[in-house]
């Protein structure tokens, strides 16, 4: 394994929603996720994030545990409605004391802190007057986040405003297998431009704090490999690229939406939420991006409609628990094109891991080699990138516990950390002592 640059920041990563549960306590309001989860049909065994891994009655024994794995940052979110239970205008002091906890808890073990300030859980309150595709939503958003900064921007470095803005968008507003289950295109655009603008907002807001907080926005991407050399073939995957990461891409570190893509969209929609400003609030200069990358599509005209349709298929070779393929070398690919296309800014891989079908053995253990592999495998390909000049900060494993996979309830686990959702025990899996012996060996294992 190829040395990691001095100061490399390893870490793991959960959300607010997936780990914290107690969603009613200490006046936190609804979010969009609590409504979607409890509507029958919705979640994989009607499984909600109401308990999950109990990590707001549990959080000095889970920060205890990363000190004793070795970790040395936690990417966490805060819950939007945890800390407003309205999603604007009173701030739950209890709340955002919560946070305060965590990231002084950090600190005193010397672990470094990554705050989400947006990991999909919109207050209720605010998507009953549209949500994302809403403008004022956005503003609520930058409200929201000074609020947060004003308590943590003194000691926590890097701050991300959204994670995954395409799932909020297309997921939750055009495919309606996220909050909250909508399935129009148009809305799922308008959304698009609103969390992007939300973002935007934040980081003017945060910037003009002041403070010594590092910026950046979390995008997933995935590469898109046409089927064939067919045109028809090619277009398709020029469409999801377009769809799944320049929509997001182009506007952050271009100021634009891409041009190819505002034309296929033409039907849906034409673009008329964009307000002058928008676009120089949306590519505002940040410190950092980070990356989520789990997998590589191959992509197929769909012969029912090969004008705009695709069909998307899994490559060949090993799969994940979830079925998403395993492509380490993708990665490689996928940080050298952000960095030759887009932005030589600091990245961070801000989430990479699989779900595997883990059980406690015999001898009570947890025994998670293909996760090990599979990480071992894509720090490589991580290590490739920095040794052709990309910029890598950090990387943090998704995720620290197993956790509530949104519309998969709990049937993936993803966590080097096995929780036994009966009795809250956590289990470290042989990934997680691994991990820590390859951090603290600077990958030399
Ligand atoms: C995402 C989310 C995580 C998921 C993880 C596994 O990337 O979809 O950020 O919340 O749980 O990626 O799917």
């Amino acid at each position: 394994m190829r040395e990691f640059p001095e100061g490399f920041l390893w870490g793991v990563a959960t959300s607010a929603y997936q780990v914290e549960g107690a969603v009613q306590e200490d006046e936190r309001g609804p979010s969009i996720w609590d409504s979607f989860s409890r509507t029958p049909g919705k979640t994989f065994h009607g499984d909600t994030g109401d308990i999950a891994c109990d990590q707001y009655h549990r959080l000095d024994d889970d920060l205890d545990l990363l000190a004793e794995l070795g970790i040395p940052a936690y990417r966490f979110s805060v819950a939007w409605p945890r800390v407003m239970p309205s999603g604007r205008g009173a701030i739950n002091q209890t709340g955002l004391d919560y946070y305060q906890r965590l990231v002084d808890g950090l600190l005193r073990r010397g672990i470094t802190p990554m705050l989400t300030l947006y990991h999909w859980d919109l207050p209720q309150a605010l998507q009953n007057e549209g949500g994302w595709t809403r403008r004022d939503t956005a503003q609520a958003f930058a409200e929201y986040a000074a609020a947060v900064y004003r308590a943590l921007g003194d000691r926590v470095p890097f701050w991300m405003t959204l994670n995954e803005p395409w799932c909020s968008a297309f997921v939750g507003h055009f495919q309606g297998r996220h909050a909250p289950g909508w399935r129009d295109e148009a809305a799922a655009l308008t959304a698009t431009h609103y969390l992007l603008l939300g973002h935007g907002l934040a980081v003017k807001a945060l910037r003009d704090l002041g403070g010594k907080g590092q910026l950046g926005i979390v995008l997933n991407l995935a590469s898109q490999i046409a089927a064939s050399d067919d045109p028809a073939d090619r277009a398709a995957a020029q469409r999801v690229d377009g769809n799944e990461n320049r929509l997001f891409l182009d506007p952050l570190f271009r100021g634009c939406y891409p041009e190819d893509m505002v034309e296929y969209y033409h039907p849906v929609s034409d673009f008329s939420f964009v307000h002058d400003e928008d676009l120089t609030l949306i590519s505002a200069p940040l410190d950092m991006l980070g990356i989520n990358y789990y997998e590589q599509h191959i992509v197929h005209a769909d012969p029912r409609n090969p004008e705009r349709g695709a069909l998307i298929d899994v490559p060949p070779g090993p799969r994940t628990a979830g079925g998403t393929s395993i492509n380490p070398s993708a990665l490689t690919e996928l940080l050298l094109r952000v960095k030759h296309e887009y932005t030589s800014l600091p990245l961070f891989v801000t989430e990479n891991g699989m779900a595997l079908h883990d059980y406690i053995d015999p001898e009570g253990q947890s025994d998670d080699v293909e996760r090990i592999a599979y990480l071992d495998a894509h720090f490589r390909a991580a290590s490739v990138a920095i040794e052709q000049g990309v910029d890598l900060r950090g990387y943090f494993v998704w995720s620290f516990l197993d956790n509530f996979e949104w519309a998969l309830g709990y049937s993936q686990r993803f966590g080097i950390v096995y929780v036994d959702y009966r009795t809250q025990a956590r289990v470290p899996k042989q990934s997680a002592y691994w991990y820590g012996r390859f951090i603290h060996q600077n990958g030399q294992v």
